[in-house]
């Protein structure tokens, strides 16, 4: 496993889980010697566990790259794409190969490659391949194995996703790598296994989340007419649209099944994390470059860039100027479950509410403050639920974290009683004086 970042660590750690010898490689020594204690530098419930379980049995992380590639049949590469302007930056890709390619040269056995990093389609063909070919002077295929093998993880359920997968994407530039990658996957029995060549297994990937993200921007869209329009609550309509039996279809019972992916078409302030956000700028930078323009994937780029501005929006409907306002944000994580802020919308959120000089206090159950210097001066990060909404004149929530719907509750009895601008609607707004929420207006009807 090539790479200890959140995807290589919880994919290294299940597989040694379901009885494979796994070495983990990353170039991070102090990465490797957390790992090799048991000791996870992500946090990822259940992960720990798993981790102190496989860890100098089956399991062990090396800086060593040379020796875990010579030692091993097989290689996954997880190691990060990060978006390059709008683009993926292939750099830790790319010098992956051409490391492996050397070590390929030398070793006579057959050996297979896969690319678990999210890479744009074509990128094993064209990118990965013919630099392992050029550093082991071998050709793919013949000499060495290749394929791609995406993962569906969701962070703060990525055992789970992993453990109990709905499919298995593998592409081969081959039958023989397709064969590999069974050796692996053979113990997940009963999962449907797409075998595909890489392109479509790369692309599959982009399609899944950008389906995701799509869901999440339309919903939103509609939350913000309803609101615009006024009289609406986009709650009861996204209930009436749930309702369709294609999204939620009716048990034999008569009872109702909720799919996950309904929980997508939910109004919020907008999605983030490591994927959503980068994927769909990658697809859509590709599709450019193709001649194939995604108008559709603009569109929810477009739409998510804005959203959490309307939060502030909201805000201002009650505060002429936030100068010196005692504002509480509730929530930093880009959702409930992981303590990830990248790309969280937590971030335009805190940025905005300093440059208007608000008296920003900040509180996140699991992250201590946002890492970045430019909002830090402004924010007052605290440690409990209750002090950061104490004597606060507007509270925003832009995580839906569980904690928060003691808000109600907590607030009983404050006086005056602060404003609440409830960026995922989890709150009853019956319960609460002082309510808004994405997706209602107050001016009209309510
Ligand atoms: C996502 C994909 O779900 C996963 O399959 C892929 O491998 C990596 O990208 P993740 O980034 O962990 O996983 O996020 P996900 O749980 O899908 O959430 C993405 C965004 O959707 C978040 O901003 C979240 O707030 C929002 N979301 C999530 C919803 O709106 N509703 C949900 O039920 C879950």
């Amino acid at each position: 496993m090539i790479g200890t970042g959140y995807v290589g660590l919880v994919t290294g750690t299940c597989l040694a889980a379901k009885g494979h010898q796994v070495v983990c490689v990353d170039v991070d020594s102090e990465k490797v010697e957390r790992i090799n204690r048991g000791d996870p530098p992500i946090h990822e419930p259940g992960l720990s566990e798993l981790l102190r379980r496989c860890i100098g049995d089956r399991l062990r992380a090396t800086t060593d790259f040379r020796n875990a590639i010579s030692e091993s049949d097989i290689s996954l590469v997880a190691v990060g794409t990060p978006t390059d302007g709008d683009g993926i930056d292939l750099r830790h890709v790319k010098e992956v190969a051409r490391e492996a390619g050397r070590v390929l040269s030398d070793k006579p056995a057959y050996h297979s490659v896969f690319v678990k990093s999210t890479v744009v389609p074509g990128t094993t063909d064209e990118v990965l391949g013919p630099l392992l070919e050029r550093y082991s002077g071998k050709t793919a295929g013949d000499d060495f194995g290749l394929g791609v093998n995406p993962e569906f993880l969701r962070e703060g359920d990525a055992i789970r996703d992993f453990m109990e997968p709905d499919r298995i994407v593998m592409g081969g530039i081959d039958e023989n790598s397709l064969s590999e990658l069974d050796r692996i996957y053979e113990v997940f029995e009963g999962v449907p296994k797409i075998r595909t060549n890489n392109r479509t297994a790369e692309m599959i990937k982009y399609a899944s989340n950008a389906l995701l993200a799509t869901l999440i921007s339309y919903s939103n869209e509609m939350a913000n007419l309803c609101s615009a329009l006024g009289g609406i609550d986009v709650i009861d309509v996204m209930g009436g649209v749930h309702l369709d039996r294609r999204l939620s279809p009716i048990l034999e019972d008569g009872r109702r099944m909720t799919p996950g992916v309904v929980s997508y078409l939910e109004a919020g302030c907008g999605f983030g994390g490591s994927c959503l956000p980068k994927d769909v700028k990658a697809l859509v930078a590709h599709g450019e470059e193709a001649g194939s323009p995604m108008r559709l994937l603009d569109a929810v780029l477009a739409i998510n860039r804005e959203q959490p501005r309307e939060l502030l929006r909201l805000l201002e409907k009650h505060f002429s100027s936030l100068h010196d306002v005692r504002v509480a944000v509730l929530g930093l994580a880009f959702k409930p479950g992981t303590d990830d802020v990248r790309n969280s919308p937590a971030i335009p959120v805190l940025k905005e509410l300093v440059a208007r000089r608000a008296d920003v206090r900040a509180y996140d159950p699991l992250v201590g403050k946002v890492p970045w210097e430019p909002i830090d001066d402004g924010v007052l990060y605290l440690d409990e639920l209750q002090d950061v909404i104490q004597d606060a004149e507007a509270i925003v929530i832009v995580t839906g974290w569980e904690e928060f719907k003691r808000l109600p509750h907590l607030l009983k009895g404050m006086n005056p009683s602060p404003l609440v601008i409830d960026g995922r609607r989890m709150l009853d707004k019956s319960r609460l004086g002082r309510y808004e929420g994405i997706g209602f207006s107050t001016d009209c009807g309510n």
